[in-house]
């Protein structure tokens, strides 16, 4: 099937490259014309593991191209995927005017009928906006839309494999032909028929993935419920690391055997510097927002994203306690994407405990294995480090802020050597509190006992 993207970010360019791979032909759009030079001069402007092979075979293939006219979207496609961005307003609303100028602009330029799939994370009743705009700046008699919900549950850093063995597919339809051309573009994929570049063909064995159809509105509640309750669940885990530093636990042992109950399960119970990136945080202020706007009180949200936004609070005062004046120390810094496996610093607690450090007039000398460049280019004026024991060289603390698997795995005695004193705070739990202690280290982390 032809099939258009509009958006080449984090989620257009999984999608596009995914449908490509699985045989579809695909044009990928984006308004931001520095971003499509890069992908036509064969580079992607975001690091996703995996990608990068998949949109290149699809190019030698012939399946997949990139163009910054995005009207092309609204006229190659006989099926559009709007997959642009819809950060937070100020007032924790989802800013949807990405998604208002794409209605207009298929409306208007369709030649032909289309099915036009969000798959941008949007409020509930999105959709029937979308439908509203579609018909009122629809120009050409005869030309039908058709609006389709789609949410990603992609995670950064195993978006590929989460797009092509997916838990579930969702789709929100009101017409029974969307709910066919869905069925069919995610064919491959509800088969697991496909040469899978993730597995290289030998993908583990799993059940296929449900179809699951529903409504438009429950389509798009069913993505906002569940980031939503993904980050309740960390928040959770950390008022649980609080308490089990004021009495004397292992919140990891506490999580650990909270998980081995089914019903609770183990993933998202890992204490830290609580969430970030441009999904978790967004999704919760839009959803507290619309509840409040249908009047819910959703209390439980708001006490979530409070008690996130005190993860970095804590942090510093965990800093403060042990260093006592921050101003003029040398901070090591071990990450700063908002978690491993991305480049993505797009609300990064680790980002938001640099900035705390540099307000203090700190100096900070940070590592990343990734995300260098992108805090680079949003100005943060740090002292980047070339391999990551170099932040600490004559450090007065070095800070674990991002749970890269890799810094588990460096040399900690030299670390210690190196540093002018030898205190480790540990932001992601990632280290053995005995096995620092044993090298020397004042090592202090979330919800163990130091
Ligand atoms: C999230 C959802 O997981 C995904 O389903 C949705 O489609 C998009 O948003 P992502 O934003 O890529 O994916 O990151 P995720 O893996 O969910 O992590 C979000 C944040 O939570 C990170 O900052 C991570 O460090 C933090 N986190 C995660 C914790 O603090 N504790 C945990 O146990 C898990």
């Amino acid at each position: 099937m032809r099939i258009s993207v509009i958006g080449s970010g984090y989620v257009g360019l999984v999608t596009g490259g995914c449908l490509a791979a699985i045989g579809h032909q695909v044009v990928c759009t984006d308004s931001d014309e520095s971003k499509i030079r890069t992908l036509n001069e064969g580079k992607l402007p975001i690091y996703e593991l995996h990608l990068d092979a998949i949109i290149e075979k699809a190019r030698r293939d012939g399946r997949i191209v990139f163009s910054s006219e995005v009207a092309r979207a609204a006229h190659d496609g006989d099926a559009i995927f709007i997959c642009v961005g819809t950060p937070p307003l100020e007032t924790g609303d989802a800013d949807l005017s990405a998604i208002d100028r794409c209605a207009r602009l298929i409306a208007s330029e369709a030649k032909s009928s289309k099915l036009v799939i969000e798959k941008s994370t949007v409020p509930v009743q999105t959709g029937q906006q979308l439908k509203r705009q579609l018909e009122v700046y629809g120009r050409t008699p005869g030309v039908k839309f058709t609006v389709a919900s789609n949410p990603e549950f992609l995670r950064e850093g195993t978006a590929v494999g989460d797009f092509l063995h997916p838990d579930r597919i969702v789709v929100g339809v009101d017409d029974a032909g969307a709910e066919k051309q869905l069925r069919e573009i995610y064919a491959p994929i509800l088969d697991q028929q496909f040469t899978c570049p993730v597995h290289d063909g030998k993908c583990p064995p799993a059940p296929k993935p449900p179809f699951v159809v529903t409504t438009i509105n429950s389509a798009e509640l069913i993505k906002h419920a569940s980031n939503s309750f993904l980050a309740v669940k960390i928040s959770y885990a950390n008022a649980i690391a609080e308490l089990c530093e004021r009495i004397g636990a292992n919140v990891q042992e506490v999580t650990r055997a909270m998980g081995m109950d089914p019903r609770i399960g183990s993933a998202f119970l890992n204490a830290g510097l609580g969430f970030g990136g441009f999904c978790l945080p967004k999704d919760i202020q839009a959803f507290i927002r619309l509840a409040e706007k249908a009047g819910v009180d959703f209390s439980m949200l708001k006490e979530a994203e409070r008690l996130n936004k005190s993860r970095i609070d804590n942090f510093v005062e965990k800093m403060r306690r042990s260093l006592w004046v921050l101003k003029g120390k040398r901070i090591g810094a071990l990450g700063l994407a908002f978690k491993a496996h991305t480049d993505d610093v797009r609300f990064s607690p680790a980002i938001d405990v640099v900035k705390r450090l540099l307000a203090e007039g700190a100096h900070v000398c940070a590592y990343d294995p990734e995300a260098m460049d992108r805090a680079r280019f949003d100005g943060i004026a740090i002292e980047y480090a070339k391999e990551p024991a170099a932040v600490a060289k004559g450090a007065d603390a070095v800070v674990i802020l991002t749970e890269w698997p890799q810094f588990k795995q460096l040399d900690w005695k030299a670390m210690h050597d190196a540093m002018a004193r030898p205190l480790l705070l540990d932001g992601r739990n990632l280290l053995d509190p005995a096995a620092m202690k044993a090298i020397g280290f004042e090592y202090h982390s979330i919800g163990r006992p130091d």
